[in-house]
This record gives structure tokens, sequence and C-alpha cells, in this order.
């Protein structure tokens, strides 16, 4: 939908009166009518990395989600200040593992006489408890776009890794570029005494996978794969490692919203491709490429926005900058020093990776 024209001319107006003294960043998941207003757009290693190299700008406004916010606070100077435009965006997927269940499931792992070989490895999308967790464990934090290399260096520090919270991009990343079978695979349950797992299983795993998902992703079928392959002959079906592994094992090319960009923008004149990642990227990419003779269609048609990261609307992207062109400092996401203190050693160890 078109942007209302005076909400464009505040937003516009308020960023100009406050000039270099705010840096905005965008997910690509973001709608356009925010996205027109972000100084650079990445998927989420990319702003990870962008924020951190921005130490003039006094404000980062992030258009994203929660645990993005939270990770650029980390990663800014004290001085900087990291704000949220709707504190509600959060993610569901970082809400599956809180800091109670995991410190909870380093008891089982030590328990079953496991915890030593164990270096825990968590997405982005996880709180910062979390990361700080893993940092003080010896781990690291991954994206969809370095999960693989962020595995090798966890497999050349222990034996086992516990990736968290999204099974399916753990599974993906181990069976699909590690060589390790479905078997080599347990999943912890959060909800469940012991995880569900005998200290038998915990002792023969080489993955502990985390009991999380994406409720965007976790939605794309094989049938949708089926489906698109009957409709539209010779497409390409492209996907985001946060699907499930029957789909991600259907698929042509898996990656980050970055890859799929990238993707896009190398495939040849005439290509068809179906997309299965978050709706407001895939209608992007669709309307872009249409000029260039590429058909692009969303993967299936039932699955939706994801609705967190559209909280994150004009009218609230207006009246946070008015807010801070103003002098009002709101919706601040500040991680407590301790936290972060732990926290950065995880992103840092990611940053190196090779
Ligand atoms: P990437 O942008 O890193 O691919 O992540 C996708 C996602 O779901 C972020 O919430
Ligand atoms: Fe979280 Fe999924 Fe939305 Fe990404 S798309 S922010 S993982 S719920």
């Amino acid at each position: 939908s078109p942007s209302d024209p005076d909400l464009v001319e505040r937003a516009r107006a308020a960023k100009e009166k406050l000039g270099d003294k705010v840096f905005v960043l965008g997910h690509h998941y973001q709608r356009d009518e925010v996205i027109q207003f972000a100084d650079v757009t990445g998927d989420s290693f990319k702003l990870a990395r962008d924020a951190a190299a921005r130490p003039e700008a006094e404000y980062i406004v992030f258009c994203g989600v929660h645990f993005m916010a939270e990770s650029a606070d980390i990663l800014t100077t004290d001085d900087q200040k990291v704000v949220l435009p709707d504190l509600a965006a959060g993610c569901s997927m970082a809400d599956m593992a809180t800091a109670e269940q995991v410190a909870e499931c380093w008891d089982v792992l030590t328990e079953a006489g496991v915890a030593e070989q164990v270096v825990p490895v968590s997405y982005m999308n996880s709180s910062a408890d979390i990361k700080a967790f893993t940092g003080r464990h010896g781990g690291t934090i991954c994206t969809s776009s370095n999960a693989k290399r962020a595995l090798e260096w966890a497999f050349e520090q222990g034996e086992k890794v516990l990736f968290l919270p999204d099974q399916h991009l753990g599974r993906n990343t181990a069976v699909r570029d590690m060589g390790m079978t479905l078997e080599d695979c347990v999943l912890y349950n959060p909800h469940k005494p012991n995880g569900g797992l005998t200290a038998e299983e915990l002792r023969n795993a080489k993955m502990i996978l985390w009991r999380g998902h994406c409720s965007v992703h976790g939605r794309f079928s094989v049938e949708s794969v089926n489906d698109v392959r009957e409709r539209i002959p010779g497409v390409n079906v492209l996907v985001h490692p946060e699907c499930k592994h029957e789909v991600v094992a259907a698929a042509d090319y898996v990656g980050s919203t970055e890859y799929i960009i990238k993707a896009l923008e190398a495939a040849p004149a005439g290509s068809k491709w179906a997309i299965g990642t978050e709706l407001n990227l895939v209608r992007r990419l669709a309307n872009r490429f249409a000029a260039e003779d590429k058909e692009i269609v969303f993967l299936d048609k039932t699955v939706c926005f994801c609705s967190t990261m559209n909280r994150i609307d004009l009218p609230h992207l207006v009246w946070t900058l008015e807010s801070l062109a103003e002098g009002n400092l709101v919706n601040r996401i500040e991680v407590d020093p301790e936290t972060e203190k732990h926290a950065k050693l995880a992103l840092e160890r990611m940053l190196a990776l090779p």
C-alpha cells in the first residue's frame, strides 16, 4: 500500500533535522514504507556489523525486531542509544528459549556428564541473556549466513554442539553442510523433564537441537514446493534455512535474506523463482525484478507476513524520529552491563569467524 504522503514528509523532515546524529537500519523483512528511510538494509549479520561501524551516530534507530536492537546495543559504544520504534516488535522464536530454561538445560547436560564436551552455538535470533549464556560457556553466535562456519569453529573447540533456539537452522546446517546425519541430531524439549532425552541419547548425539522454530518459515511445506514446481515448469525454489528440513531438502537453493537477494541479482533474464521467506521481502523483490523479466513468486500464498516485523510501520517511525529530533529519547533498548559483557564475547567470536 502506498505510504501516506503527510507521514512521508514528516519522517523526511525529522530525519533531516537529526542529520548525522541518527542512523537508521532496516532489516529486509521491513515494510516498504519503512525501508525507504533506512540508511542501510541487510540481513541480521550485515546489520549487526553495520551498527557497530557507526560510532559517530548518537541514535541507532533499528527497524527490525527486539533481539536485533539488543545486539546493536551490545556492539555499539556506551554513548550510543539504540531505539526500537515499537517495543512490541519481538520474535516468537527468540521467546522460545528463556534464560531459566537454558540454565536448566545446562544442568541436564552436566548431570548426563556431557557438558564439558558441549559448545553452545546460538542463533542471532535469541535474547541477550541467551547470548550471555553462550559467551560464558565458550560458545559463539551465528546467523543464517555464517552458521556453517560457526559450527566448524565449534567442532574445533568441542565434540558436541548445543544449538539454540532454531532447530531447523541447526539441523539444516549440520546435515546439508557438515555431513552429519539426522541420527546425529537430538531434539531438546525445554517443556519436558530432562529435555525429553536420556543420558545415553545425549552421550551419543553430536548436535543437541533446541526445540524452537520460526512461526513464519515453519509454515512452508513440501506440498507447496511440489505445487509450485507443477504450476511453474522450470521454477527455481529458493528458501531460507529457517524452513523445515524436508522443505530445504526439496528446494534448489537455501540461504539468508542477503543470499536470496544476491541470487536473484545474478539470475538470468527469463528465469523463474519461488521464494520461501517473509512476504515483505518477496513482494519487494518481485516488483524490483519484474522489469528485468525475472518472474518471482511467493512459495506458499497461505503463509503471511512476520507480524512482529510488521509492527514497525511508518506512524511508529515518524513518532520515533520526531521524538528524537525534539530531544526525547524514546523506546531505548539497553542491555545491562553484566549481560552485555558476556554476550559481547559471543558476538565478537562470530564477527571473528573466518
Ligand atoms: P536473516 O536476515 O539473517 O536471513 O534472518 C532472517 C530472520 O528471520 C530474521 O529474523
Ligand atoms: Fe522471528 Fe521468524 Fe519473524 Fe524472523 S521471521 S523475526 S525468526 S518470527
